[in-house]
């Protein structure tokens, strides 16, 4: 029987702890955020290193990646400008545009131009949300942890205003099916739910 690949991070290659990551740590939701400059350009990019991390007050997280000369991405930029990003959500019918509005677009044209998604107001914040999906989570920059010795910044922000669109909806739950949500693999794979699983606790109540 053949062992494993055995990868010790202080000497493996970047690239193979890189591949390692995103292969195993899979699907990953993809929070698509929207930002706007200073000047009031408005921005739009996917990131898949994205998660929940606080429910009081309600936190997600993105991780965005320098870019390789070590200047930050558009969207860290218009972050910390501005201290507001909106979350969209991805689903089925726009995933497409998703990939497109990670293409290096410069930092003067509009991924939502590019796309021809169309810019819906937020209620609380300046970044328009994407008109396209059902749920969006409008957010205020909580902290930038950066991480190890190329300072990777981890983004933290507190969502301050939800919007859910009920036709995703059933009986207060939002309803997978209804949603259609996409993931990210690795490579330029992405996922759709497939079959969907169900296994109640033995005392029935949700947890
Ligand atoms: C599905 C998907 C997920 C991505 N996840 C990340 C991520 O987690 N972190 C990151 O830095 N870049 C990620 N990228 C790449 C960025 O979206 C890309 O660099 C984008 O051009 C950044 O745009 P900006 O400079 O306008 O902020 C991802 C791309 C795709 C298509």
């Amino acid at each position: 029987m053949p062992g494993y690949l055995e990868l010790d991070p202080a000497t493996a290659e970047r690239r193979q702890i890189y591949r390692t990551l995103v292969g195993s740590v899979v699907p990953r939701p993809i929070g698509w955020a929207s930002t706007v400059s200073s000047e009031g350009r408005s921005n739009l990019a996917p990131f898949s290193f994205f998660t929940v991390v606080c429910v009081v007050p309600p936190m997600i997280s993105l991780t965005i990646a320098r870019n390789p000369d070590g200047s930050e991405k558009h969207t860290l930029k218009n972050i910390r400008q501005t201290g507001e990003f909106c979350f969209n959500v991805v689903t089925e019918p726009v995933w497409k545009e998703m990939v497109d509005s990670a293409n290096g677009f410069p930092a003067e044209d509009s991924e939502f131009d590019e796309t021809g998604l169309t810019p819906l107001a937020s209620v609380k914040i300046k970044p328009p949300r994407v008109k396209e999906v059902p749920i969006h989570f409008e957010c205020r920059l909580h902290q930038v942890i950066e991480l190890g010795p190329n300072r990777h910044p981890l983004v933290i922000g507190e969502v301050v205003f939800m919007h859910v669109d009920p036709a995703c909806m059933t009986g207060g739950y939002i309803d997978m099916r209804k949603l259609n949500p996409i993931g990210r693999l690795n490579g330029f794979f992405y996922a759709t739910l497939g079959e969907i699983l169900e296994r109640k606790f033995d005392d029935g109540q949700p947890r």
